[in-house]
């Protein structure tokens, strides 16, 4: 692998969900297009945060990157090789390079399991034993997170939330992996605890030179862990930018609307720092609007907006790597229009 190949390049990624109807046969009468096209890469070592509402595919990008759903379309190169349609046997030696951490730490830890045999069992599974046993290295592990490595006998009702979650961790990192997919890994955490996890993960990619991608509901969570952020809307990105560029100079309508629900603390230097209450739900992902998918919510929307979708690329005004998808972006200037109902309350 060249240094300039990214760790993880995806493109054109695509996962349409077969919607079934009809009577006396059901037959396919539609899809859910739950992710429509997505370009993006990670390089090594590297945070990529994924934000967006509810519903908008983060977690299907989730699972396709690793593998544990197969694309409708486009293509994931891992380290330069071609993983789109790998098999379980070519995946094998780049399965225990991704890992995933999931939002709930309690649901996926199996209650009946010891801490111990839960973090070993990515070991296990892949037959791989570290010099000194697997038992030392669940010790380790446990340290590494956080946790006290006289506790490997414990069982996960024994943990809080939060500690629970640091098993999550322990156990992605088992197999010293390249690339953890962290899907809300700390939605599900009482506030107080949330801060602790991100900074563990944060010492995680620093220390051990991990790549994530992050996903989050909202654009406060992820400033202070990626590098780097993806607004998604309706299954695809409509910007992508560094860390800096995104926050102080958001070009998206929509990445405006989200970072201006973001709690002044954390957005200080942010422009124009009126709160938008976006008008109206998400559309449906079954029959997202022609154009630009933002279009029924956006105060800018015209006729170009409703026939072309536009491209993801770098508008004029943006530095290089910011990427915006908005035939009428957004600048310093801009003031959002009197047809959003601008909120007056204090942000709750
Ligand atoms: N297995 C599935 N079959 C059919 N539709 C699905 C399936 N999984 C997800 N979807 C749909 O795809 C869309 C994207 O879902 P996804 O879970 O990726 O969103 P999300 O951004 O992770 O949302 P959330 O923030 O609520 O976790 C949604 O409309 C969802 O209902
Ligand atoms: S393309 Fe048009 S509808 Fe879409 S975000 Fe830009 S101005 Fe709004
Ligand atoms: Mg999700």
């Amino acid at each position: 692998m060249s240094s300039n190949t990214p760790l993880l390049d995806v493109s054109g990624l695509t996962k349409h969900f077969p919607v079934k109807g009809g009577f006396p046969i059901r037959r396919t009468i539609g899809a859910v297009q739950a992710v429509d096209g997505l370009d993006f890469q990670v390089a090594e070592g590297e945070s990529l945060g994924l934000v967006g509402e509810s519903g908008c595919g983060k977690s299907t990008t989730g699972r396709l990157i690793t593998r544990l759903m197969e694309p409708t379309d486009g293509k994931i190169s891992y380290r330069g090789q071609d993983i789109t349609h790998a098999t379980r046997k070519q995946l094998a030696p780049v399965r225990s390079e991704i890992q995933m951490i999931f939002q709930d730490p309690y649901a996926s830890l199996n209650p009946r399991q010891t801490v111990g045999k839960i973090i070993a069992g990515p070991m296990e599974i892949n037959e791989i034993n570290p010099a000194g046993g697997r038992e030392k290295r669940v010790r380790e592990l446990l340290e590494i997170v956080g946790l006290n490595p006289e506790h490997y006998n414990r069982f996960p009702h024994e943990f809080s939330g939060g500690q629970r979650q640091r098993i999550g961790v322990a156990r992605a990192l088992a197999l010293q992996p390249k690339l953890i997919v962290a899907d809300e890994p700390v939605s599900a955490l009482d506030v107080s605890i949330q801060a602790q996890v991100v900074n563990l993960l944060q010492k995680v990619q620093r220390d051990l030179g991990i790549a994530f991608v992050f996903i989050a509901h909202d654009l406060a969570v992820v400033r202070h862990f990626s590098q780097r952020v993806a607004v998604m809307y309706l299954g695809k990105i409509v910007e992508i930018a560094d860390r800096d560029d995104l926050y102080g100079n958001p070009r998206h309508p929509y990445t405006r609307a989200l970072l201006s629900a973001v709690p002044e603390a954390t957005v200080e230097e942010t422009p124009a720092r009126e709160r938008i209450r976006l008008q109206g739900d998400v559309p449906s992902p079954i029959n997202p609007p022609s154009g630009c998918r933002f279009r029924t919510r956006c105060w800018k929307a015209t006729e170009k907006c409703a026939s072309e979708a536009p491209p993801l690329v770098q508008v004029e005004g943006n530095k290089a790597g910011h990427l915006t998808a908005c035939h009428y972006p957004e600048t310093a200037e801009t003031v959002p229009a009197p047809r959003l109902a601008k909120d007056s309350e204090p942000a709750a």
